[in-house]
């Protein structure tokens, strides 16, 4: 009897990774090897520590070695930018690259991932994608339940995440926006940028007077125990809020989020962006639907030693 393909890691087993530093704590092989299992690929993902100034001679050495896919994490994103052959439009537009795809030229000449098996080329290219970004916005939306268009949206932080959440929320067509950031530059740099690029958006710094649809925590407050809340609740009562998003899904509730839910309001963290991200770069390696739902169980049986999120 034939055994299924992902038994056993053979001649013929497809590899992806991980590059980070630290990457131990990363939760992508587990979720992205059940994906490989439920669609009976004989594909496996690891998850390798490279340091910053290897990451160049890591990406070679993954090419050469037959790697169908990288995704990075910490602190590579950036740095990446100029150590590809070729940036896809989604990472033109972020200035980051989370995953990198190695194509060949099928029968036709049109590059394709090299892991999909009429991409037969001997010729190889190294492309870099962006998939946070739409994640972002596909886990507020289907997590939340929440159609973004028309809606006000209160965003705490402005750092690497918290700029494109904006920025993705602009281009999602949010009628408003409120900003609010410790370090307050940063807000002002975000405000005329979105003036800039999405003047239909009205954009405001600090928090708002009225009632909104969503407050999105993009801070790193809430990693922490000892972290305070991430907005002010002497300028700003969570009760105006319809909704509320935590970027952060580890703890699984933050003080934030519990807050949020014991007012009433629909709330979701940030699992949801890391599911997203990694689907869309298995589909952008296996050209295949990704198996969403073995592999949102999965994680959250890494994460939460459960597979549902109450
Ligand atoms: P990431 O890439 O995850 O967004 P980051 O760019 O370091 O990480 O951004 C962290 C965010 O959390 C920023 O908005 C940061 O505020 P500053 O821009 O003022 O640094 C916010 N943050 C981190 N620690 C904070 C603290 N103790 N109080 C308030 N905001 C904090």
């Amino acid at each position: 009897m034939n055994q299924p393909a992902t038994e056993k890691i053979n001649a013929h087993t497809k590899l992806c990774a991980v590059f980070g530093f630290p990457v131990r704590h990363s939760a992508s092989p587990d979720f992205q090897n059940e994906g490989f299992r439920a669609l009976n690929l004989n594909w496996r993902y690891v998850a390798c520590e490279v340091e910053p100034n290897t990451l160049r001679s890591a990406i070679e050495g993954a090419k050469a070695l037959g790697f169908v896919g990288v995704n990075l994490t910490v602190p590579h994103k950036m740095l990446a930018m100029d150590m590809v052959d070729v940036l896809d439009e989604s990472a033109k537009k972020w200035g980051a690259v989370n995953t990198i795809s190695f194509q060949s030229k099928n029968s036709h000449g049109i590059w394709e991932s090299r892991g999909i098996s009429n991409a037969t080329g001997k010729e190889v290219r190294v492309c870099g994608f962006n998939t946070d970004a739409d994640a972002i916005l596909r886990s507020i939306t289907e997590d939340l339940e929440l159609d973004l268009s028309g809606k006000s949206v209160l965003v705490l932080g402005a750092g690497g995440a918290g700029r494109v959440a904006v920025l993705k929320l602009a281009e999602a067509k949010v009628s408003r926006l409120y900003l609010v950031n410790r370090t307050q530059s940063k807000i002002v740099e975000l405000e005329a940028e979105i003036k800039r690029d999405f003047p239909g958006v009205m954009v405001e710094k600090g928090y708002p007077a009225n009632k909104i649809d969503l407050v999105l925590n993009a801070t790193s407050l809430g990693l922490k125990a000892e972290d305070t809340l991430p907005f002010d609740p002497d300028r700003f009562d969570l009760q105006k809020a319809g909704s509320a998003y935590d970027m952060i899904y580890n703890p699984g509730e933050t003080p934030f989020l519990k807050m949020a839910r014991s007012h009433g309001l629909k709330a979701a963290n940030g699992v949801g962006m890391l599911l997203y991200q990694g689907a869309k770069a298995f589909e952008i390696w296996t050209g295949r639907p990704a198996p969403l739902a073995e592999m949102r169980k999965a994680l959250l049986a890494r994460i939460y030693g459960t597979d549902t999120l109450s």
